[in-house]
């Protein structure tokens, strides 16, 4: 190896949002391809077009084969060195997060230099043998985690060709797939083009190429950046989008978008389509042994919802945050659907539920918070998140127009101040969902979703986000776990946390972007889980087929597609059935299977290795490691365990590194436990015996002389003098857990739930033979 001549080469990939990316975050999802010189000497010299200018791309070729909703996606970009020096040639794409990157070549002088997709720590110990010999100097640039980069030097007039592959399943959201493509050359290109090619095995419906977004706003409806693509239907089932625009239209588009006209084109070119579906049970395409089965009913009415909002209303939301938030919040409350039921919580260091039977208890300020009809909990300090139970609560809310606008009234007065509660605020959600489901008012079995949105870490209490996690997923244990859907908002939000909060809950993670359309994000968002058509879905396959990928999943929205993918080998009958419940209870879905000519193999490979490493565990694990790095390296997918190594010119070894540290390291951090005063300090839980006609008056109706009620199980004494230590298991308190069977006033906890003497009924117990008792939760 001729040691001068070797230079630092670095293929710089960061694969914190490969693994963030596991869950759809959105729209700055999309590919960047770039590609620019730096004056190798001129440290001093500005970076600007004009020098720049010494690479000049003459030519991009971005070429998109959908086939069947997994899209492989190649990137040709050319470039000719016009200076008289040799050149340092910067070649850089930003990856959607989804995707895997599949293939790299460069060709530089007419001679290829293609990328190997190697296992991660034989990467490292390349690199680390370079470092050694003090040779690689590493040219690392800090970008954003989901840049490709690479630089090449050049000699004058010499031209270098890169191509980048990369693959990825399209993800099925709002009734639609979306494919969007990036362009960012920091230059206008003489030739510059876009092919997208959808071949699908079902009629394809809807297909539009929406205006060209500046990749900071997810919906851009201004109609002087329509596209102007060309759309090719060749049939049904094939069609071709063309986007070509010339150096005149790129100028426009980028003064359009507020970019600088020098620079060219700077944006998303987006092709959306659908395809026709199987009324029942989706679609199963098998191929050589493999099946991909995406599932997707159209005809299903809705799930009745129970949503509960948890938002977050600290200081760092001030300003345009708070008034996004406010601004969705509104819309997305008229879009509740009849039967839902909807409660709002907001926190900072104290957390405050929407009180509709009261709006004046609604004062969000702990300064001037007063006991109002007995509420504590609207505005509590803190609290024993295990005893909620003491506290009453507001109780849901039907989303009829009454309480719809009430509710809009008192998120319309949210102010943001103080600090960040997470788990309290969580608790109380999940605690909301549980009072709910005890008592079910209407009969009407529902849905519960809790949509938790932060900007911020958790400060108040326990800021330790591991404690938090493993508590909230505690508490929320058990065959009806409620999906927590998390939202990121903006840049400081805990991703990580607040990834797998949502992944350890059923749910999902998405970022918002602090940006102008930050409402129309959360709205959009909001869409996505408003309507669950489905939950406990599970996919059979008979006779047995191996290599499955998930085939249970906890609920399915409207809008958005199942997957699952596996072996069956070569078998002559194959199954495939999908049971779900639904509005009209449980049903069996039975698919239609098709032969094609596909990548299902591949794909299989894809949704599996993305499986695999959504686990956490995938990095610690060293089976689920290993077998995520033996098919990320049998099917060259570049991923969190496996890295990109090239061989370049003048044998001068081209590796990868990344920032995975980030995602490794252990939390060390110890919980820290702030103590503020408890809202049984601030609104004392009465010790004294409750007057018990007052706080609950029905007790007139049945009540007879001598503090005697007369329930459906005879004549027994309320025993208001009496004080009875000990007391007998009972089966179900009012919040359906087993208790202890106590005297009524040595119960307040449960008052908020006995509203008539039927309740009462229900969860009564005799003491001694004589004293009425309640079935009541056994505190502390
Ligand atoms: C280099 O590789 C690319 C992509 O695989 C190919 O299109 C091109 O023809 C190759 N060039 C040479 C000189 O082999
Ligand atoms: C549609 O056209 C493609 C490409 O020409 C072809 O492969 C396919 O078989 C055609 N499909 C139908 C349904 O005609
Ligand atoms: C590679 O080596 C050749 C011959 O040794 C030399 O002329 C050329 O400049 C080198 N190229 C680079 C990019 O260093
Ligand atoms: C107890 O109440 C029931 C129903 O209200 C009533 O029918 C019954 O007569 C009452 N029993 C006595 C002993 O008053
Ligand atoms: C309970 O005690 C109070 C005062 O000690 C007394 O006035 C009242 O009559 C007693 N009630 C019963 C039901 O014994």
């Amino acid at each position: 190896m001729n040691e001068r001549s070797m230079f630092a080469f670095l293929v710089y990939l960061s694969f914190i949002v490969s693994l963030a990316s596991l869950t759809p975050i959105d729209s700055s999802v999309s590919l960047v391809a770039s590609s620019s010189a730096q004056s190798e000497s001129g440290s001093l010299r500005n970076t600007d077009a004009s020098t720049l200018s010494h690479a000049k791309i003459y030519k991009i070729e971005i070429t998109s084969s959908i086939t069947n909703r997994f899209s492989r996606t190649s990137v040709v970009s050319r470039v000719r060195n016009v200076a008289n020096t040799a050149q340092e040639i910067t070649f850089s794409v930003v990856i959607p997060d989804t995707a895997f990157i599949s293939g790299f070549v460069m060709e530089i002088n007419g001679k290829n230099y293609t990328a190997d997709v190697k296992e991660k720590d034989q990467a490292a110990h390349i690199y680390k043998q370079a470092v050694a010999s003090g040779l690689a100097a590493a040219h690392v640039t800090t970008r954003n985690s989901n840049d490709f980069t690479v630089s090449v030097n050049v000699e004058p007039e010499a031209k270098a060709v890169f191509y980048l592959t990369y693959e990825e399943l399209l993800k099925r959201k709002n009734g639609k797939y979306e494919q969007i493509i990036n362009i960012y050359p920091k230059q206008p290109v003489e030739d510059l083009n876009v092919e997208v090619i959808i071949s699908e095995s079902k009629k394809i419906t809807d297909l539009k190429t929406p205006p060209i977004r500046s990749g900071n706003e997810i919906i851009n409806d201004n109609l002087e950046l329509d596209p102007r693509a060309d759309l090719e239907v060749i049939n049904e089932t094939t069609a071709i989008v063309k986007f070509s625009p010339n150096l005149e239209r790129q100028k426009q588009i980028a003064h359009l978008l507020g970019t600088n006209e020098k620079e060219g084109f700077a944006g998303q070119f987006v092709v959306q389509y659908d395809v026709e579906r199987d009324p029942k049970g989706g679609e199963v395409f098998v191929q050589d042994g493999y099946f991909v089965h995406f599932f997707a009913p159209s005809d299903l009415e809705p799930l009745p919802k129970h949503i509960v909002f948890v938002l977050d209303r600290s200081a760092s939301m001030q300003g345009q945050k708070i008034e996004q938030l406010i601004d969705s919040m509104l819309k997305i409350l008229d879009e509740l659907h009849e039967n839902d039921l909807f409660s709002i919580i907001t926190f900072s260091s104290y957390v405050t539920v929407l009180n509709l039977d009261n709006m004046d208890s609604n004062t969000l300020y702990p300064s001037i918070a007063k006991k109002i009809d007995g509420y504590c909990a609207w505005s509590l300090t803190d609290m024993h998140y295990d005893s909620l139970n003491k506290y009453k609560f507001p109780k849901a809310y039907l989303a009829n127009k009454e309480n719809i606008d009430k509710a809009k009234d008192i998120v319309r007065r949210v102010g943001a101040s103080g600090g960040t509660d997470i788990l309290s605020a969580l608790s109380v959600g999940l605690h909301l969902i549980k009072l709910e489901k005890g008592t079910k008012h209407d009969n009407i079995d529902r849905q519960s979703i809790i949509m938790f949105l932060s900007d911020g870490d958790p400060t108040i209490r326990i800021t330790y986000t591991e404690d938090i996690a493993t508590r909230i997923t505690k508490l929320n244990a058990g065959p009806e776990k409620t999906p927590i859907f998390t939202l990121s908002f903006g840049e400081d939000a805990d991703r990580k946390f607040l990834q797998k909060l949502a992944f350890d809950n059923s749910g999902f993670l998405r970022h918002i972007y602090e940006a102008a359309d930050a409402s129309l994000q959360l709205q959009d968002f909001y869409q996505q889980i408003s309507s669950p058509l489905l939950t406990n879905v599970a996919f059979k396959y008979e006779p047995s087929v191996t290599s499955l990928t998930k085939t249970q999943f906890p609920i399915h929205f409207d809008g958005s597609e199942l997957v699952v993918a596996g072996w069956y080998g070569t078998q002559d009958t194959f199954k495939p059935a999908v049971d779900g419940h639904g509005i009209h209870g449980s049903t069996e879905f039975e698919p239609t299977v098709y032969h094609v000519v596909s990548h299902t193999e591949r794909l299989w490979a894809y949704i599996t290795i993305k499986q695999l490493l959504e686990n956490e565990n995938a990095i610690y694990d060293s089976k689920i490691r290993k077998k995520a790095i033996d098919l990320a390296l049998k099917y060259s997918f570049v991923t969190p365990v496996s890295s990109l190594v090239v061989v370049k010119p003048n044998d001068t070894v081209v590796f990868d590194t990344d920032t995975l540290q980030g995602t490794l390291e252990h939390i060390t951090q110890m919980p820290i436990v702030r103590t503020t005063p408890f809202c049984s300090e601030l609104y004392p839980i009465p010790t004294e015996k409750p007057d018990l006609l007052t706080e609950l008056p029905w007790i007139n109706d049945i009540l007879e002389d001598n503090g005697i009620i007369n329930v459906s199980k005879g004549k027994y004494k309320l025993g208001l003098n009496e004080t009875l230590a000990e007391s007998e298991d009972c089966p179900k308190t009012p919040f359906n857990t087993p208790g202890k069977c106590r005297l009524l006033h040595s119960c307040s906890t449960v008052f908020s739930q006995l509203t008539s003497a039927s309740d009462l009924d229900t969860h009564f117990c005799v003491l001694k033979n004589e004293f009425a008792g309640i079935c009541c939760p056994e505190t502390d």
